[in-house]
């Protein structure tokens, strides 16, 4: 390699790498949001998860209704419980249960309507009794909401709150959040996951998705029952107080509250000192779906609340969507310069057709701000070909591109964007991952991330997805950072983000190489150890390359086998240190937390030693 460093080359702008972030795997509710109670609401219906009902995650003890009426707390939502005297509800969150810590406090909040007299006793307690005991007189009147604040005793993960009543109560919005939330916002973020976002120091945060945007109907809540409640990500829906949000069925399979919602996201973009880019439905149903709206009022109505929306984050205090900005605590802007209409288009010239609608209402009223397009759903093909051209005629600013492949194709492209075009769009890689978490994955990633940087003057911004994944609800792997109720850890490939992320260099130095790396044999060192394990002991050891094949397999009952371990952690055997050790004779054991039995990837290299 031949590096000159008189020369310059691209500059690299500060925004470069960023995140995406959208609620699938329960990146937001049962993740980020540090919302501890499942369905607070009681919104759950078949129309999110054919398992679902009204009461999924409360337990009964009494008599319990889910009530849809005229007395319900607000519009927006919709059912309440019906509990009668001496009846309580108990919650048991995501996961295992709800995490606790003890010595810790947690906010408790009800919305409650009853009789005068009537007793609220709420208790945090596991199946070895009561963690902490509240206990509230409730008065004769309409829904009034109580708070209380709970310290636990112990710590478990696998804790339920129960709300009990001495009179007939309707309840709703039942909710408990740790008081030591990310920055300490009330109602806001799960600490160890923000941090771990905030630790990448992203130059742009991209949300809220991705296939959850433009899919399902287009209409709005007032609209929308029975399974039309399936519909498009719409920002309106998420802002003001969590009680008077509606919550919708989520793409991906499960019920989406809006507790994070879009206020909150900007708030987070601000926090991590990120550009915000949300993504708004452009009327053409993906993911799938491929059905382009036609309905012209909609469309209207859609392209009026972008509008409305950019407002929101940067009009005055004086404008209508300003202030609510500012009654949810945000009097100053929140400096959007970017907009993207749409999400993997599938159905080019319907699509454009619209995005040419939005960008020109867009570009009359706020002509500093940038609008995004896409370049649908692959790396490559007639779909691609088309949205491309029709972005370069059109003079569109940015693409957006995604792909996901084989580490492979990432090794093999590396030089994919030193031929684009440099007159035309430039690109916005908003979703990419190579196919697994394994350290080769991340290598292969990190090889074609000097390709993104390489071509800086073309390629503006990059985001990995998907971000965040609940172990226990996954719906697509692989993902950055993984989590359950109780600890979150990061992968191979989050690593490397986060060297890219934190060491933005200013320029390029332009470098020649006299041959390109063959991809065509093994990719050496490229491992990962796939193993079943419980708290206790690991067994039927798997080495497997990151294309997949089985390097070696061991289930320690042969003849002894020798390995070496590198990288931390507190690794154990039975009888000693691992490094040092034979573990052929006997079940090494690891320290792993209390997981339950499952496949996972345990981030390693290890190394079987020559001649055993
Ligand atoms: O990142 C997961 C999904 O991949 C996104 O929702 C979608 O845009 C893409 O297909």
């Amino acid at each position: 390699i031949t590096v000159d460093p008189t020369k310059q080359g691209a500059a690299i702008d500060d925004t470069m790498y960023g995140l995406f972030l959208e609620d699938i795997n329960r990146a937001a509710d049962g993740g980020l949001y540090a919302e501890l109670v499942q369905n607070r609401s009681f919104e759950y219906s078949t129309v999110d998860n054919r398992a679902y009902t009204s009461l999924t995650s409360w337990d009964v003890d009494g008599s319990a209704t889910v009530v849809n009426d005229d007395g319900r707390l607000h519009a927006n939502n919709r059912n309440y419980a019906q509990v009668a005297a001496g009846t309580t509800l108990a919650n048991s969150g995501y996961n295992s249960g709800l995490s606790l810590r003890s010595g810790a406090k947690y906010d408790f909040s009800v919305w409650a309507r009853a009789e005068a007299g009537t007793t609220l006793t709420l208790t945090l307690k596991d199946a070895g009794g009561a963690l902490a005991t509240v206990r509230h007189q409730t008065v004769k009147g309409g829904w009034k909401q109580y708070r209380a604040t709970f310290t636990a005793t112990r710590t478990t993960t696998t804790g339920r709150l129960a709300v009990g009543s001495t009179g007939a109560a309707a309840l709703d919005e039942v909710s408990l959040f740790p008081r030591d939330t990310y920055r300490k916002q009330p109602g806001g973020l799960r600490k160890d996951l923000a941090e771990k976002l905030a630790a990448l120091k992203p130059g742009f945060l991209r949300f809220p998705g991705g296939c959850l945007v433009n899919t399902g109907s287009m209409a709005d809540y007032s609209e929308t029952s029975g399974w039309q409640r399936a519909r498009s990500y719409q920002w309106k829906d998420t802002i003001g107080p969590v009680e008077q949000r509606a919550t919708n069925a989520n793409f991906w399979g499960y019920n989406q509250s809006y507790g994070l919602g879009y206020y909150e996201y900007f708030r987070f973009a601000e926090d991590v000192g990120a550009m915000p880019l949300p993504v708004v439905p452009a009327l053409v149903t993906g993911c799938g779906q491929n059905r382009a709206v036609v309905d012209d009022a909609l469309l209207k109505r859609h392209i009026q609340d972008t509008l409305d929306l950019i407002e929101f984050a940067n009009g005055p205090v004086t404008s209508t969507w300003g202030r609510k900005r500012a009654e949810m605590g945000h009097p100053g802007p929140f400096g959007l310069t970017h907009v993207q209409v749409g999400n993997e288009e599938n159905l080019p010239r319907e699509f454009f057709e619209r995005f040419t609608k939005f960008r020109s209402a867009i570009e009359a009223k706020y002509p500093g701000i940038t609008v995004v397009s896409n370049s649908g759903p692959a790396a490559s093909g007639a779909t691609f070909d088309t949205l491309w051209q029709l972005n370069r005629d059109a003079g569109v600013a940015m693409v957006d591109e995604h792909y996901y492949n084989s580490p492979r194709w990432f090794l093999e492209n590396n030089q994919r964007y030193d031929s684009y075009d440099r007159s035309g769009p430039k690109v916005f890689l908003g979703e990419y991952a190579s196919q697994g978490n394994t350290f080769g994955n991340g290598l292969a990633e990190a090889a074609f991330m000097t390709g993104l940087e390489r071509n800086a003057d073309i390629v503006k911004l990059a985001s990995y997805a998907p971000v965040l994944a609940n172990e226990d609800y996954v719906q697509w792997r692989p993902d950055l950072i993984w989590f359950n109720n109780r600890a979150s850890w990061g992968s191979a490939n989050y690593e490397v983000q986060k060297l890219f992320m934190n060491n933005v260099g200013d320029r390029v130095v332009p470098s020649e190489a006299t041959s390109t790396p063959s991809v065509s044999g093994p990719i050496s060192g490229a491992v990962g150890l796939s193993t079943w394990a419980t708290a206790a002991s690991f067994d039927d050891v798997r080495v497997t390359a990151a294309d997949g094949r089985t390097l070696l397999t061991d289930d320690f009952s042969g003849p002894a086998s020798a390995w070496t371990h590198t990288g931390g952690g507190s690794w154990a055997v039975q009888d000693g240190q691992y490094a040092q050790r034979d573990v052929g004779a006997a079940n090494t054991t690891v320290t792993a937390g209390d997981r339950a039995w499952r496949d996972y990837d345990l981030r390693v290299t290890a190394t079987k030693q020559a001649g055993a």
